[in-house]
């Protein structure tokens, strides 16, 4: 069949296998170019021991997740494990992106002579952990660093068995805020309700610490957490104007809970020399970003102001700097971080000649101005590849079959 974008209110309900496995082709080359320059140069030249030899990557399938799993695998030869939560396909329906760039990541890898398995699983389930465990103790490895790189909108207690669901919404206060479809191009006022307590423990429940504890805790009760491994988990701050909705709301404090959980973490496995990190990345178009209200109107205007004064990164910039500038800049060195203890990457979006500028423009649009002030187009863009529609040289006319 055919395969076109299905978009409903900025979620793309279908995916095009072609065209993500072209994607995933494209970052591996991306870093694959790379190496013997800055991704490669931190680990070959200076400190030949400082670089992920077996990695756990804790939602691998998109995003930040994936783009982590391809530096580790094509930029320093790292074995992967990913787990990731996926929809399979049928005759008559697509499934998830992540599923068709989990088959392309091991596929590419294995031509490469690395070792990669994805599984589609429920990561905060206790059989996802068990398999992790005895992928390590098969192979004969420990982990050396893990990658928590989720974003779900439920959890089920393994516990209790009790569904949490995590909200987007405001606390004390209701929010409005213009927004932008960037697929019709119109501006509207996105107003939420503030959260009601429960709503805020839920969020926590679900993209907070716990989780990571629990995992980290049973890899290394288990023995198959490397002495001296690494973790990182990521979040977001962003400006003032987003934060009524994002670090001052529920999945702020579901954040909060996430960096209360790397102290614990570093105190708890102190001995085995652990170093768990939150990275504070920079705002980008992911399949979980894009359905926040004003978002999508805040990093379009982003896009535009780093793409004129040529900071714009996309999320493998981003993990390559982490491997490359922070994770593993150099042997014998602290992993450098915030007065927090946070790994920041976000420094080149929250410069203050970036904020103005996009305060301004913010200032300025309106239904006239929005195409000129905002990079709508970009935005679009990497919504689609995202979901493996529009990426050069892929043939979107052609019969392709969902289950090939
Ligand atoms: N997108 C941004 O702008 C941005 C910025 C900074 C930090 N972050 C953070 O980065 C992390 C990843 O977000 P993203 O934007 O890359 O999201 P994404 O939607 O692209 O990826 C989420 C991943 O989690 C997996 N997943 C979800 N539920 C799962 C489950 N129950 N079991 C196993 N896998 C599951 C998905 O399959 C996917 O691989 C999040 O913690 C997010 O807050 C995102």
């Amino acid at each position: 069949m055919k395969i076109s974008p299905m978009i409903r209110n900025n979620i793309c309900l279908n995916a095009h296998p072609v065209g993500c496995a072209r994607d995933v082709e494209e970052q591996m080359r991306r870093v694959l170019d790379k190496v013997g320059g800055s991704v490669r140069a931190g680990v070959s030249a200076s400190a030949p021991t400082k670089a992920p030899h077996h990695v756990l990557v804790i939602g691998c399938s998109s995003g930040y997740g994936l783009a982590s799993r391809i530096v580790a695998a094509f930029g320093y030869g790292a074995s992967t494990l990913g787990i990731s939560f996926e929809r399979e396909p049928s005759a008559t329906k697509t499934g998830s992106p992540g599923w068709y760039a989990n088959r392309a990541f091991d596929r590419l890898a294995a031509e490469r002579g690395l070792v990669a398995k994805s599984h589609s699983m429920d990561a905060f389930s206790r059989e996802a952990k068990a398999l992790a465990i005895g992928e390590a103790k098969a192979g004969g490895y420990a982990y050396d660093l893990v990658i928590y790189s989720l974003a779900s909108p439920v959890r089920v207690d393994p516990e209790t068995g009790t569904m949490y669901r995590s909200v987007i919404k405001p606390i004390g206060r209701s929010f409005s805020g213009t927004t932008a479809d960037p697929f019709t191009g119109k501006l509207s006022q996105a107003s939420v309700e503030p959260a009601s307590d429960q709503e805020v423990a839920d969020t926590v429940k679900v993209m907070g610490g716990q989780d990571w504890e629990l995992w980290i805790d049973a890899l290394a009760e288990t023995s198959v957490l490397a002495p001296g491994a690494l973790s990182a988990a990521y979040s977001y701050i962003g400006p003032p104007l987003s934060h009524p909705i994002y670090k001052d709301g529920t999945i702020g404090k579901a954040k909060e809970d996430l960096e209360r959980a790397a102290r614990s973490l570093n105190a708890r496995h102190a001995v085995s020399g652990l170093g768990a990190f939150v990275s504070i990345n920079k705002a980008v178009v992911t399949r979980s970003s894009a359905v926040i209200p004003i978002i999508p109107l805040y990093v379009s205007v982003l896009f535009k102001v780093m793409k004129e004064d040529g900071g714009h990164e996309d999320c493998l910039d981003q993990m390559a700097r982490l491997f490359s500038d922070r994770l593993y800049a150099s042997a014998g060195r602290p992993v450098p971080v915030d007065g927090e203890g946070r790994i920041r990457l976000d420094e080149l979006e929250m410069r203050d000649s970036v904020q103005n500028k996009v305060l301004e423009l913010m200032g300025k649009i309106d239904q006239e101005t929005l195409p000129k002030l905002a990079d709508l187009e970009g935005f679009k863009a990497d919504f689609l590849r995202v979901h493996g529609f529009g990426i050069p040289g892929v043939d979107y006319e052609a019969d392709v079959d969902p289950l090939a």
